[in-house]
C-alpha cells in the first residue's frame, strides 16, 4: 500500500472552495474521529503513485514509474483529467476497488450458490460497499403468479425482487460515503413489463433505482408499424401473450413524462457493437446508463476536461478548430488511456469472476466533461449545427487518439486476452454481423472497448467545469456563502463581460436572483452562446448526444431536459428521435416533475 510521503517539489493542486469542501467531506482519508488525515495534494499522489506504480509489471523502472506518477498527478491536480470517484477514494488504500460501474447477473432461483437472486444481492452489498454502482437485468426472472415448483407456491416477479434489492442499498451506504445506485432493466418482451414501467410512477418507490426498458428493434418496429409483439416467457423463450406495441409504447413515454422514468435502453443497438460477443451479450447498463456491460463486468471511468484545451489567447477570428490544441489534447488522451489501463492491474476486484472478465477484455470508459465550456470559449451556441458537427469532431478525435495510445500499449503489454475472437480481431477469428460484414476494422488494441460520456457528477465539481457532455445548467445562482447569499456566476461570462465593457456587480446579481440571462445589457449573440439546459430545445439535447455516440465505443448518459408545460407527445418524438438517430438509449426530465430537484436555478438556489 501506499505511503504518504509526498514529495516537496510537487505544485498545488488546483482547487475551488467548494472542491476542497466536497473531498474533504467525502474523499480524503480521515482518523477514527472522521478528521481528514490527508490533504487533497497527498490524495492526489496518492492515487497517481499507485495508478504508475502498475507499470513496474511491464517492466518499467522505479523512476520511470515516478516521472509517470508525476505527470497523472499534473493531470488531476490542474483539473484537466480526473478519474472516477472509487479510483480517487481507494487506490493505494486498503479497500483498493477502483471502478464505478458494475453489471450482475440475476438468475431465476434463490439462489444457486452463484447468481440466484439472493447470492447477487450479497454481491451487490460488497459492490456499494466499495463504492461501485450495480445494473442488473431483471428479464430472467419468472412473472408475477408463476408456479415455484418447489413451494406449490407462486412466483412474486420481479418488480418484488427489485424492492428487495432497494431495500437493501438503503441500510448498506456505499463505501460509507455515498449510497449505492442501481439500474434495474427489464425487457419490453417479459409478460411483467407493465407493471415495471409503472412501478416507479409513485416518485417514492425504489429509489435508490433508475429504471429502463430494454427495447428491441421488433419492438420499435411495431411500434413504427402500429402492430403487436409477442410476449416470452423467461423460462423457455416460448410465446406467453401478446402486447399492442404502441399502448406499451405510450405506458414508457406517460411514465418518463410524469416521474422522467423509465429511460429506454436500445439493447439490440448497444449488442451490435459488443466488443466480445462470443462471451456474452449486453442485458444491463449500469445505473447512469453509459455502460451497457455483461455479466460481471465492470468499467473503470475516466473523464478529460476539454474545455482546457481551448486557446483563449488565440485571435478570435481563427475558425473555432484552429482555435483547440489538438497536440495537447492528444497527449493527455494518451496518457488518460495509459491510466486507465493500469487502474485494471491496480483494482482489488469484489469478486472474482469480476476480476476474471475485467483482465480478459480490459473495458475502459474514456470520457469527457466541460463541453459547454468549450462551448462557449469558442463562441457556439450549444443548440447550433455548429455545436453538434464540433461535438462529431472532437469525440471522433478522441476517440481514434484513444485507439491509438492502446495499440501502442499492445506493443508492450500485448492485446487483451479475448482480442482473437472480438470484433476487433483478425478477419480469421473475429466476430462478425450476421450478414458477414466486419463490426470494427482490425486493430490490435489492448482494451476491448475505450469510450464512453459518464456524468461526471463529483469529479467536474474538482475539475471545476461543466458535467459531461450537458449543457450548462445555469450561468449564475445565488450560493449561500457562510451565511449570506452570494451570486455564484460562470467565470467564462464574467470574463466576457468584463472584457465586453458590460459589466456589473448588480447585473450578476439581477442573473443569479432570476435565474436567466435575457436582460437587455446582455448582447444577443452572447445570450445564444450562454444557452442553459431549459433553454435548449429537446431536440438538439438528442442530436448532441447521437453526434457524441457515432465515436463513442460504449453509450452516454445525457439528459434531455424538457420544460414543465412539454406534452407526452413532445417526450414521444424525442424517444423516436433518438432511435432514429442511432442512439443507445435516452433519458429525459420534465422540469417540476419530480418532487425534489438537486440542482435548481433562480431564487431557491
Ligand atoms: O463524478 P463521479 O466519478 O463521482 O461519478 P459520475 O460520473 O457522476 O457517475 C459515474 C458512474 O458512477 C455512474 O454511472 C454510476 O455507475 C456510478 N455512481 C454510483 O454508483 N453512485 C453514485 N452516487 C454516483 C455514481
Amino acid at each position: 500500500l501506499f505511503d504518504d510521503h509526498l514529495p516537496s517539489d510537487l505544485p498545488e493542486a488546483t482547487l475551488s472552495d467548494n472542491a476542497r469542501i466536497v473531498l474533504a467531506k467525502r474523499y480524503l482519508k480521515k482518523d477514527e474521529d472522521g478528521q481528514p488525515i490527508e490533504e487533497p495534494e497527498t490524495m492526489f499522489w496518492r492515487v497517481a503513485r499507485t495508478i504508475a506504480g502498475a507499470d513496474a509489471r511491464y517492466g518499467a523502472s522505479e523512476a520511470a514509474v515516478d516521472e509517470l506518477a508525476r505527470q497523472f498527478y499534473a493531470l488531476m491536480t490542474t483539473g484537466v483529467f480526473e478519474p472516477n470517484s472509487p479510483t480517487l477514494m481507494n487506490a493505494g488504500r486498503p479497500l483498493g476497488q477502483l471502478s464505478a460501474c458494475f453489471v450482475l447477473p440475476v438468475d431465476d432461483a434463490l439462489s444457486n450458490g452463484r447468481s440466484g437472486i439472493y447470492d447477487t444481492l450479497k454481491a451487490m452489498a460488497l459492490v456499494h460497499q466499495s463504492g461501485g454502482g450495480t445494473g442488473f437485468s431483471f428479464s430472467r426472472l419468472r412473472p408475477e403468479g408463476d408456479n415455484v415448483r418447489s413451494t406449490m407456491g407462486v412466483a412474486s416477479g420481479p418488480v418484488s425482487f427489485m424492492k428487495l434489492y432497494d431495500a437493501s442499498t438503503e441500510v448498506v451506504k456505499q463505501g460509507g460515503t455515498r449510497r449505492g445506485a442501481n439500474m434495474g432493466i427489464l425487457r419490453v418482451d417479459h409478460p411483467d413489463i407493465r407493471n415495471f414501467i409503472a412501478c416507479k410512477n409513485d416518485t417514492s418507490q425504489v429509489t435508490n433505482f433508475n429504471i429502463s426498458v430494454a427495447l428491441t428493434d421488433e419492438f420499435m418496429k411495431a411500434v413504427k408499424a402500429g402492430g403487436s409483439y409477442d410476449l416470452l416467457s423467461p423460462r423457455n423463450g416460448s410465446v406467453v401473450g401478446q402486447e399492442d406495441a404502441r399502448q406499451i409504447f405510450d405506458l414508457i413515454v406517460h411514465g418518463a413524462w410524469k416521474t422522467g422514468e423509465p429511460g429506454t435502453f436500445f439493447i439490440d443497438r448497444a449488442n451490435e457493437y459488443n466488443p466480445v460477443p462470443s462471451l456474452g451479450s449486453y442485458e444491463a447498463t449500469n445505473p447512469c446508463g453509459e455502460q451497457p456491460l455483461l455479466a460481471y463486468d465492470v468499467c473503470n471511468l475516466g473523464s478529460v476536461n476539454v474545455g482546457r484545451f481551448v486557446k483563449l489567447d488565440a485571435p478570435s477570428d481563427l475558425p473555432p478548430e484552429d482555435r483547440i490544441d489538438w497536440d495537447e489534447l492528444r497527449r493527455v488522451v494518451h496518457l488518460a488511456t495509459h491510466f486507465l489501463d493500469n487502474v485494471i492491474d491496480a483494482n482489488r476486484y469484489p469478486l472474482a469472476e469480476i476480476h476474471n472478465l475485467a483482465h480478459t477484455i480490459r473495458r475502459i470508459g474514456l470520457g469527457i466533461m466541460g463541453w459547454a465550456d468549450l462551448l462557449v470559449r469558442l463562441g457556439i451556441p450549444y443548440s447550433s449545427h455548429e455545436g453538434v458537427e464540433m461535438g462529431r469532431r472532437v469525440m471522433r478525435f478522441i476517440n481514434e487518439e484513444s485507439r491509438n495510445a492502446s495499440e501502442r500499449l499492445a506493443e508492450t503489454r500485448g492485446v487483451f486476452p479475448a482480442w482473437g475472437p472480438s470484433i476487433w480481431g483478425p478477419d480469421a477469428t473475429c466476430a462478425r454481423r450476421a450478414d458477414g460484414s466486419r463490426v470494427r476494422p482490425m486493430r490490435a488494441l489492448r482494451n476491448c472497448n475505450l469510450t464512453t460520456v459518464a456524468p461526471t457528477g463529483t469529479i467536474s465539481i474538482f475539475a471545476g467545469c461543466s458535467g459531461g457532455i450537458e449543457p450548462l445548467f445555469a450561468v449564475a445562482f445565488m450560493r449561500n456563502q457562510a451565511g449570506s447569499l452570494m451570486p455564484d456566476v460562470n467565470p467564462d461570462f464574467v470574463r466576457i463581460a468584463q472584457e465586453q465593457g458590460w459589466y456589473s456587480e448588480e447585473l450578476m446579481e439581477r442573473i443569479a436572483t432570476e435565474g436567466h440571462i435575457h436582460f437587455d445589457e446582455v448582447p444577443e449573440d452572447i445570450q445564444r452562446v450562454f444557452v442553459t439546459a431549459h433553454d435548449i430545445a429537446p431536440e438538439w439535447h438528442v442530436r448532441m448526444q447521437a453526434a457524441f455516440q457515432e465515436h463513442v465505443d460504449s453509450a452516454i448518459s445525457k439528459t434531455t431536459n424538457f420544460p414543465n408545460e412539454a406534452t407526452e407527445d413532445d417526450v414521444r418524438a424525442i424517444y423516436e428521435l433518438a432511435f432514429d438517430l442511432d442512439c443507445k438509449g435516452v433519458t429525459v426530465y420534465r422540469d417540476g416533475s419530480r418532487p425534489m430537484q438537486v440542482l435548481s436555478t433562480g431564487k431557491t438556489s
